[in-house]
């Protein structure tokens, strides 16, 4: 069995899905491995890197594609190329933004491709381990906090010196997801005073435990903000309005915003307003992890940082992507780990089963249709 690894070719995309030591343990697991020429450049693997691992160097996408019977990838294939170049029976597996891109979904099945979206995966103790939207979040929210610091005009922590004393920064993090509560703990770490806020009340008592200050909008209205998969709901007006009322008090006075409130499937919800960020102190910044869903805050620009009335927002797009090394590294075990279940230990070869919870929950095409019950 053939895994092909072929290079990102979305733009901003410069993370890879394998890594040097992915590739020993995929083929360990039985599989030979091809790297296209290059995929590993943007996160400082080296052609030769993968090759010591034990992988072969296809000099084109084509070659690296053509006869795989698995193709591991960041993101999804693109349709114009990629798909057209996987053989039809392969194994696609990625993060698909299947619920964000139907499209893509539809040209896999049609193109006979078997897709598994990885950010589709249920979130149950036995998938922790392939669970990409958290690996990649945790850095992020990691990132997020570092990229403040660096556009921020003032220190993170309270500093004595003899030319005075600096008050530490206020951090105050909206969604306390897996990026939340990295930020948070980061944030801490660099000696701000955070603050933190979402609409799952599971989240104070984790904030309590970083050691931030949970911000409370209405907890009767939050007692049926989860779904059963631990997913935030869409809440309904009425807490909008509550929550605008109390952020709009609490965020005159910080001087980093960071924001990470997704709801799956959906564009992200709006938390700061125009007139949010016009009352924030001058030089303050807001770091909108939500950019690539549409943004948490209004004046975000998706890839870019602007500077509104003082303020500075923060809008990079792919932030796992800006620490690519750390962020490949962990897409690719999360690979491996999915993976691991599906060979037979002894003859090394694919065995699924398809009505395994795993499979059923990131199975998007197979045989020629949209399998996928959020898809049809
Ligand atoms: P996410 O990336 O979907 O959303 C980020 C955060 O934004 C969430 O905490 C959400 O509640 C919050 N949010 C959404 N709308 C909001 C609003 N209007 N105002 C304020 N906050 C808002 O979340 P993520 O990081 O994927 O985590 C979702 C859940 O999944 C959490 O309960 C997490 O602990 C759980 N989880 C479970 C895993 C497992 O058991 N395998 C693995 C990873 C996460």
């Amino acid at each position: 069995m053939k895994i092909a690894v072929p290079k990102e070719r979305r733009e901003h995309e410069p993370r890879v899905a394998a890594s040097p030591d992915s590739v020993k343990k995929l083929i360990g697991l039985g599989f030979e491995v091809v790297i296209e020429a290059g995929a590993g450049a943007g996160a400082s693997y080296s052609d030769e890197a993968y090759r010591t691992a034990g992988a072969s160097i296809a000099d084109s996408e084509q070659a690296a594609l053509g006869d795989a019977d698995i193709v591991l990838k960041i993101r999804a294939p693109l349709a114009d190329s990629e798909i057209g170049l996987t053989k039809k029976g392969a194994i696609v597996i990625a993060h698909m933004n299947a619920l964000g891109d139907r499209d893509t979904a539809k040209a896999c099945a049609d193109a006979g491709i078997t897709a598994f979206a990885l950010e589709m995966l249920p979130r149950i103790t036995r998938a922790q381990s392939m669970d990409i939207l958290s690996s990649q979040s945790n850095l992020a929210g990691y990132k997020a906090v570092l990229d403040a610091a660096g556009v921020l005009g003032r220190a993170f922590p309270m500093m004595m010196t003899a030319a005075g004393t600096i008050p530490p920064a206020k951090a105050f993090i909206m969604g306390v997801g897996v990026a939340g509560l990295q930020a948070i703990a980061t944030a801490k770490r660099l000696g701000a005073v955070v603050t933190a806020t979402d609409v799952r009340p599971a989240t104070k008592e984790q904030v309590a435990s970083l050691g931030g200050k949970f911000l409370e909008v209405d907890a009767e209205m939050e007692k049926d903000a989860q779904t059963e998969g631990g997913y935030a709901k869409e809440m309904p007006p009425e807490y909008f309005e509550k929550q605008k009322q109390v952020v709009a008090e609490h965020i005159k006075k910080q001087d980093v915003v960071i924001t990470t409130a997704l709801i799956p499937g959906r564009p992200a919800p709006t938390l700061v307003t125009e007139e949010m960020v016009q009352s924030m102190p001058a030089g303050a910044v807001i770091v909108d992890l939500a950019a690539e869903a549409g943004g948490n805050c209004v004046l975000t620009e998706f890839g870019k940082t602007v500077v509104k009335h003082g303020v500075s927002i923060v809008g990079h797009a792919n932030v796992p992507g800006r620490l690519a090394e750390d962020a490949s590294a962990l897409f690719a075990k999360n690979m491996v780990n999915f993976l691991t279940p599906l060979v037979d230990a002894e003859t090394k070869a694919l065995a699924i089963d398809w009505e395994d919870e795993i499979i059923k929950g990131t199975l998007v095409c197979r045989d020629g249709q949209v399998v996928h019950p959020a898809l049809k």
